[in-house]
C-alpha cells in the first residue's frame, strides 16, 4: 500500500514560525512534525510513502536523507509551482496506482487506517474521506452522509441554521487510481473544490469514514501549541507521555531550587537556573538557558532559546535562537525574531 503526504503548502497560518522553518519541520515534542506522520503511515503497513513537496523542499529531503531508518520507502515528488492538493497528487501519479492513501501533511491523528481501508473496500468506494467531529462546524467544510455512510453533500462554512452535521473533512483520503484521470496535469486543482463535489454530482460512490479518535490540524499557532500539550497529557496513543511526567535529558542541568511541575519534556544541553518555575505542559528544546527566577507556563521553546531573569512566558511558542529579555512578560504569542529579516511581522497571537 502507498500513501501521498501533502507537504507543499506555505503554512501561512503558522507564521511567523514558518518564516524560518517549513510547517512539516516544525518541532513537536522536539522532533520534526513530519516524522510523526511518516511513522504513523508506516505503522499501518504503508510500505511506500510519497512526499509531495513544493515550498522549500530541501529541509525535508535533507532531514530524511536517501537512507531513512524507517520501514517504509520514501519517494520525493517536487512541484515547481504549487499545484494544490489534487494537482500535487496528479504530479506524483507515476508513483501510485490501484488504491492509495492521501494525507494532509499538517494532520496529527490516531485514525485507524487499516479499518478505514476495510471500510473503503466493503463499501466499494471510489473515494473515502475520513470525517472528524468538531464543536463549531460553521468554521469548516461540513460533510453530510446518509445512513449508509455515503456522502450526500458538502457544505462550506454553514451558518448555524444550516448545520445538519458536525462532521468535517479530516484531510485523510483513500482514492482509487482512476480518480487521477479527472485531474489535469500541471494545473492547480483542489480535492475539496474541484474533485469531490464533481464526483458527487456524477453519482460516483464517495463515502465518509467517521471517527472520533484523536485528530488535530496543527496549522495555526494555537493548534500547534494544543498538539504539544495534548501529546504531553497522553491524549494520543502514538506518544507514551502522562500528565505528571517530567523528562529531562541527562545532559541538561536543573538547579536544585528550580520548581518543575509536569508534564515537562526537556532536551539536552539546557540550563535551568535558581528560582525558575516551569509549569507544564512545557517543552524545551536543546541548548536553552533559562535564567534566575524566570517563569515558563504552558509553552514551547525550540532550540537555543534564552529566557532572561524574572521573565514570564505563558501560552507562548518561541522559535530557535530567540532571546527573551529580563523581566519581559509575554502571553499567548508565537515569537520568531528571525522572521524580522524576511518580514515586518515577528509575533503572532496564539
Ligand atoms: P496555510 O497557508 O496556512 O493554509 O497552509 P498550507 O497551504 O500549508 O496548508 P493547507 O491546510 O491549506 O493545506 C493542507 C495540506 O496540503 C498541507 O499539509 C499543505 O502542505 C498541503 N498543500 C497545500 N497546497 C499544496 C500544494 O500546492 N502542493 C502540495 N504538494 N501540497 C500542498
Amino acid at each position: 500500500m502507498k500513501a501521498v503526504i501533502l507537504v507543499g503548502g506555505e503554512g501561512t497560518r503558522l507564521r511567523p514560525l514558518t518564516y524560518s522553518t517549513v510547517k512539516a519541520m516544525v518541532p513537536v515534542l522536539n522532533k520534526p512534525f513530519i516524522e510523526y506522520v511518516v511513522r504513523y503511515l508506516s505503522n499501518h503497513s504503508i510500505g511506500e510513502i510519497i512526499l509531495a513537496l513544493g515550498y522549500k523542499p530541501d529541509s525535508i529531503t535533507d532531514y530524511f536523507g536517501g537512507a531513512s531508518q524507517l520501514d517504509a520507502k520514501l519517494v520525493y515528488s517536487v512541484e515547481s509551482i504549487p499545484l494544490g492538493t489534487a494537482g500535487a497528487v496528479k504530479n506524483a501519479g507515476q508513483y501510485v496506482n490501484d488504491t492509495f492513501f492521501v494525507i494532509n501533511g499538517d494532520i496529527f491523528t490516531d485514525i485507524d487506517l487499516t479499518d478505514m481501508l476495510d471500510f473503503h473496500k466493503n463499501k466499494g468506494a471510489k473515494v473515502t474521506i475520513a470525517l472528524t467531529p468538531v464543536d463549531d462546524p460553521t468554521q469548516f467544510g461540513v460533510v453530510e452522509t446518509n445512513n449508509q455512510q455515503r456522502v450526500t453533500r458538502f457544505v462550506e462554512k454553514p451558518s448555524w441554521e444550516q448545520v445538519t452535521s458536525n462532521l468535517i473533512n479530516a484531510g485523510v483520503y483513500i482514492l482509487e487510481g482512476e480518480i487521477l484521470e479527472r485531474i489535469p496535469q500541471g494545473k492547480h486543482f483542489m480535492f475539496e473544490r474541484d474533485v469531490f463535489p464533481q464526483l458527487l454530482a456524477e453519482g460516483e460512490p464517495v463515502f465518509g469514514y467517521a471517527t472520533d479518535t484523536y485528530w488535530i490540524d496543527m496549522g495555526t499557532p494555537e493548534k500547534y501549541l494544543q498538539l504539544n500539550r495534548d501529546l504531553l497529557c497522553g491524549k494520543s496513543a502514538q506518544v507514551a507521555f502522562q500528565a505528571g511526567d517530567i523528562r529531562v535529558d541527562k545532559q541538561s542541568s536543573v538547579h536544585p531550587r528550580a520548581e518543575l511541575t509536569g508534564p515537562i519534556l526537556m532536551d539536552r544541553d539546557c540550563t535551568i537556573s535558581k528560582g525558575v518555575q516551569l509549569k507544564g505542559p512545557v517543552v524545551i528544546g536543546s541548548g536553552c538557558n533559562i535564567h534566575d527566577g524566570a517563569i515558563i507556563e504552558s509553552s514551547i521553546l525550540w532550540r537555543k532559546v534564552g529566557v532572561g531573569e524574572h521573565a514570564v512566558l505563558k501560552d507562548c511558542i518561541v522559535a530557535s535562537d530567540n532571546y527573551i529579555e529580563n523581566n519581559a512578560c509575554i502571553e499567548g504569542t508565537a515569537i520568531n525574531a528571525l522572521a524580522k529579516r524576511q518580514s515586518q511581522s515577528t509575533q503572532g497571537q496564539v
